[in-house]
Formats: C-alpha cells, sequence, structure tokens
C-alpha cells in the first residue's frame, strides 16, 4: 500500500495579525508546520505534498530541506479546492492522507488507527465527541450508526448543531475515488467554498461505508487560529513534555515554569527549578542541578554539575562537577572542564579552562587555553581583540592570575606563573615568577594638599 500525504496550509491566516504566516509561527520552538511534517515523515510514506496559498515562498525558504513537494492554492476556494491541488503530485497512490499545516500536535500513534480504520474501507475519518462543538463540521449518522455526511456548522440546522460528534478535518481515502469524489464536490453552500467534508456524502452515495476513529486527546486535533489558541497549545505541548521529562526521572520545580524550545535530553536526577527555557540541542547528565531563571542553548553539561541562578549558556560543554553561576554567561566554543567553577559576571567564550580551574568574579575570558589548577582573579581580562583581530592568550597549569589584571594578546602566562593584581600583560609571562606590569607605588613625606587660595 502506497501512502501519500497531504497538507493543507494556504489558509492566510488573518487571524494571527502577522505578516508572518501562520504556519511559521513557531510552537516549542518550532514552526507549527515543522511539527506536522515530523508527524508526516513518521509514517513513513511515499510521498508528502504541502499546499501552500499565494506568496508561500517564505514557507518553502523555511522548509527547504524538508522531503517535501508544494504546490500552490493560489486562491482559497474551500478545502476540497485546496486537496484537488495536491492531487496530480499524489496520482497513483494507493492512499492518501489529509493533514493541516495549522494543526501542529497530531501524533503518530493516532494518524496510524486512522490509517487502520482506512484499511478496510475507502474513507476514514478523524471525528470527537466534543463537549462544545462550535465551529466544527458535524457527522450526520443513520439509525445503524453509519455515518452519512458531514454538515458544515453555518450550514447545519438547529438539530444538526446540537449534534456534538465533530468532524475533525482529518481522513485517509483511496486516491482513486477520492480525485473523482473531489471532482464532484460543488460549492453550493453558505461560504460559497469547495468542502472537503462533501466527499463523505459522495462515497455514501457510491454505496462506501465510512469509517471514523477518535484522537487520543483534544490537544492533537486542536488547530491554530489565533495567538490565544497558539500560546493554549504550546501550554499544552510544554504541559506534555514536562510530565515525559519527570516520568523519566526529571525533578521539576514546577512543571508549569519549564520552557523547552527545542530538544532536552536529561540522565535521571537532573533538578530544574523555575522559569529555565532550554533552546537548541541541550545534554544533562545525572544529577545536575540548573538554578531558577538559566537559559540553555545547545550544550551539554556533565554529571553533578550544579548552575546556579540566572545563567546563559549557548554553544558550550561543561564537565563533572562543575559550578557556574549564578549570573555567569557561557558563550560558544567554552569548554570548562571537571571541577571548574565559573561565578558572577564572569563571560567566557571560545575558551578552554581545565580541570580545577576557577573564575569566581567580574572576568572575560576569551579565546584563552587555560591550564589546571588556575586562579583567575576577580576582574581579569582578556584583551583578545585589537580592533581588527583575535588573538589567543594561553595559561599554564597552577597559574595564579591576580585581580584587575589585563592579558593582552597574544600572550603567554607560564605554568605556575602569579600574576600581580592590576597588571597589564603585554609579555610573555615566565613560568614560576611574579609578574608586575603596574606603576610602582610611591609615598611622598610632607606632601600637602594644596589651600583654597584667599586672595581673589
Ligand atoms: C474544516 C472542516 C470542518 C472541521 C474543521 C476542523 C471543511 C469544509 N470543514 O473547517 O468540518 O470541523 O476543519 O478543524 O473542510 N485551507 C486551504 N485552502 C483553502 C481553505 C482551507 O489550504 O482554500 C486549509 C487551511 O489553511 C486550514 C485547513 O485547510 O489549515 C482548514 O481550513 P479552515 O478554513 O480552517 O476550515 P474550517 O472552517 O475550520
Ligand atoms: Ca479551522
Amino acid at each position: 500500500m502506497k501512502l501519500g500525504i497531504a497538507i493543507l496550509a494556504a489558509g492566510r491566516g488573518k487571524r494571527m495579525r502577522s505578516a508572518t504566516p501562520k504556519v511559521l509561527h513557531p510552537l516549542g520552538g518550532r514552526p507549527l508546520l515543522g511539527h506536522v511534517l515530523t508527524a508526516a515523515a513518521a509514517l513513513d510514506p511515499e510521498r508528502i505534498v504541502v499546499v501552500h496559498g499565494h506568496g508561500g515562498e517564505a514557507v518553502r525558504a523555511a522548509f527547504a530541506e524538508a522531503p517535501c513537494d508544494w504546490v500552490e492554492q493560489a486562491e482559497q476556494l474551500g478545502t476540497a479546492h485546496a486537496l484537488r491541488q495536491a492531487m496530480p503530485a499524489l496520482a497513483g497512490l494507493d492512499r492518501v492522507l489529509v493533514l493541516y499545516g495549522d494543526v501542529p500536535l497530531i501524533s503518530p500513534e493516532t494518524l496510524r488507527r486512522l490509517l487502520e480504520a482506512g484499511a478496510e474501507t475507502p474513507l476514514a475519518l478523524l471525528t470527537a465527541e466534543l463537549p462544545d462543538p462550535t465551529g466544527y463540521g458535524r457527522i450526520l449518522r443513520d439509525a445503524e450508526g453509519q455515518i452519512r455526511t458531514i454538515v458544515e456548522e453555518r450550514d447545519a440546522n438547529p438539530e444538526q448543531q446540537a449534534i456534538r460528534e465533530a468532524n475533525m478535518g482529518f481522513l485517509v481515502a483511496e486516491g482513486a475515488r477520492l480525485a473523482d469524489w473531489l471532482g464532484r464536490v460543488g460549492n453550493d453552500n453558505a461560504q460559497g467554498e469547495y468542502y472537503l467534508t462533501d466527499i463523505t456524502a459522495l462515497a455514501v452515495t457510491d454505496g462506501v461505508r465510512v469509517a471514523s476513529c477518535a484522537p487520543a486527546n483534544l490537544d492533537e486535533v486542536s488547530g491554530v487560529n489565533d495567538r490565544v489558541q497558539l500560546a493554549a497549545l504550546e501550554r499544552a505541548y510544554q504541559r506534555r513534555l514536562a510530565e515525559t521529562l519527570m516520568r523519566a526521572g526529571v525533578s521539576l520545580a514546577d512543571p508549569a515554569r519549564l520552557d523547552v524550545r527545542g530538544q532536552l535530553q536529561c540522565e535521571p536526577d537532573v533538578s530544574l527549578d523555575v522559569n529555565v527555557v532550554i533552546e537548541g540541542e541541550v545534554r544533562l547528565a545525572s544529577g545536575v542541578r540548573v538554578g531558577p531563571g538559566c537559559v540553555l542553548r545547545d550544550c551539554v553539561i556533565g554529571p553533578e554539575t550544579e548552575i546556579l541562578a540566572h545563567c546563559v549558556i549557548e554553544g558550550a560543554e561543561v564537565g563533572a562537577g562543575a559550578r557556574i553561576g549564578p549570573f555567569a554567561r557561557l558563550r560558544p566554543g567554552s569548554r570548562l572542564e571537571d571541577d571548574t567553577h565559573v561565578g558572577n559576571f564572569v563571560e567566557t567564550k571560545n575558551t578552554r579552562l581545565g580541570r580545577g580551574s576557577k573564575a569566581n568574579h567580574l572576568t572575560y575570558l576569551g579565546d584563552a587555553e587555560i591550564g589546571e589548577r588556575v586562579n583567575v582573579g576577580a576582574g581579569t581580562i582578556t584583551c583578545n581583540y585589537d580592533g581588527a583581530n583575535k588573538w589567543p592568550t594561553r595559561i599554564g597549569d597552577d597559574a595564579f592570575i591576580g585581580s584587575n589584571s589585563a592579558l593582552v594578546a597574544p600572550v603567554t602566562v607560564g605554568a605556575g606563573a602569579t600574576i600581580g593584581a592590576g597588571s597589564v600583560i603585554t609579555r610573555e609571562a615566565p613560568a614560576e615568577q611574579l609578574t608586575l606590569a603596574r606603576a610602582r607605588q610611591q609615598s611622598l613625606p610632607g606632601w600637602q594638599r594644596p589651600r583654597k587660595s584667599t586672595t581673589s
């Protein structure tokens, strides 16, 4: 059985009131359409076709790498019309599954069940009993419980509007018959649109039994029409992720105050305090503790490392048993080995800090290669930029950099060297020696402060 998938995404999304196409708005840090494409790909189809609207270049560009074909529906004449645009690209496939670009949380499991329901008959629909089905098409069944037709809200009489079984829009149909039905759908209805839902009555007329199945939960089939619904789905998505994490052995101070906008992998006994934001790909080893208000993007943190409040960590790798923050900023290319300490108002970039080394306060370490057990005093700056180029700083094992030193790169501090506080180091500081580069302290005995002159 060759499966084709059509994703309808031509709607303008007017209610988003946005210059960005609706399906590019992010949920969990990824565009809505990205979630749908992932669910589609999980079914291993022969082909995925996305129907985009006029001016869909931005959408195509955002998914240039995605394994799908694109067709344009220049004018939004209805869901049947949209699907009809995709049919030539799906010709010859046994079955066609219809998804929606703005219904992002649909799960492959539910879609698999829909495919199973559609394996025995040429048309199967995803339907659900809703407490309030306002806005949805209603499923009309006969006395035997067989589906007869779908009536759109606006075309429904009060009796039909009272029906709570609603059409979720998702369906799977035999390819050839679907093409035939779509060709026969008219637009004589309240909105003057070609309704995809009308294929149901056409199938019944052709003697087809229409099957149905229900989604596992309603978040899965909730669509995004405006930013209020988008925010509600974002919460639903985050809540699910938080539950998965907790079940895998992660402690969350408050599951409602974690935001994962990417991939988070945690070993057991990780604990995350409130308002942690995860972006990109983040891996936390066992026993990692992350304090409140931290932002972690594309980083790997080793076992038992503690990240104190309000750190921003991006593109960094931290070893085991380290202590970062509070208020530390690790920028891309930072590699902090085991047992390192990086404290408040310390910024690192493209820097390796060897095992057991410390930079506890008010420091900038850029393009630096720092050995083991080094103590970097408060206020130390690697002056890595001369206005045109970036230069490296090298510091050997066991060096001690006195407070408020400026290390003007390129420069090397030897192993075991000590740099006196307040030094401006422009040349190599030899190993094991004390190097001072500052004005010598003087005191002038008998010196008197100037007095205010009495003559004017
Ligand atoms: C549709 C169903 C309704 C169902 C509801 C579930 C029809 C006629 N009605 O109604 O039974 O209960 O979904 O959410 O199908 N689209 C296009 N081109 C168009 C029109 C729509 O690509 O010309 C896309 C939209 O981008 C959207 C999807 O199709 O992703 C659904 O369209 P929408 O107008 O929201 O349909 P509903 O009125 O909600
Ligand atoms: Ca809709």
